[in-house]
């Protein structure tokens, strides 16, 4: 059987979403800089347009953390394959990543993140898959709480295909890997 998607979140939708996200961020940090750190590769989209919402002054930097290979599941193994180029010592730092799934990637993140000792640190992601956490992260902004289903699209890829589509959809049909 061969893949295809179905639309979960229509674009127009995550596009609202995210702009209510960029209003709240903008309110909650009113007379502050954000210091935006995208975690790639699956932040960017979602970073990109949020940016674009902030009304406060922003500066961003960016992050590769994989835990993932081809497959749809996690390996719990978290290994950071790009580092940030400046230091976050004394800036608000929010964290914006795609999705949170079995929490493993952000603990680690935020445990490493933390040690460098920003003013603040907050996670914001458009996703959530709340019934696969393993590890408790707390998620300060979330744009879609979704059901446990491999998702794609907005930055989210299935073995790197399908990150540039404008809408979340889920793909069916998938083959079978003994995950
Ligand atoms: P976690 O460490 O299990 O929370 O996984 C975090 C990472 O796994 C995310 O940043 C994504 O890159 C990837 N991931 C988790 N669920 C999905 C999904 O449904 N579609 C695509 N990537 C996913
Ligand atoms: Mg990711």
């Amino acid at each position: 059987m061969s893949e295809t998607i179905r639309v979960l979140i229509p674009e127009e939708k995550v596009d609202e979403r995210i702009r209510a996200l960029g209003q709240q961020i903008s309110e909650d940090y009113a007379g502050k800089q954000i210091h935006l750190i995208c975690v790639l590769k699956g932040g960017v989209f979602f970073m990109c347009e949020l940016a674009k919402r902030i009304t406060v002054p922003v500066s961003m930097d960016f992050m590769c953390v994989g835990s993932y290979g081809d497959g749809t599941a996690s390996s719990g193994v978290v290994r950071i394959a790009k580092d940030l180029d400046e230091s976050i010592e004394n800036k608000e730092v929010l964290i914006v990543e795609d999705i949170i799934d079995s929490g493993n990637t952000l603990y680690y993140l935020i445990d490493v993140l933390k040690k460098r000792n920003p003013a603040s640190m907050r996670l914001c992601t458009l996703l959530d898959k709340p019934d696969r956490r393993v590890k408790d992260v707390k998620v300060d902004y979330c744009g879609f709480e979704i059901p446990d289903e491999f998702v794609v699209g907005y930055g989210l890829d299935y073995a790197q295909k399908y990150r540039n589509l404008p809408y979340i959809g889920v793909v069916e049909g998938l083959e079978q890997e003994g995950v």
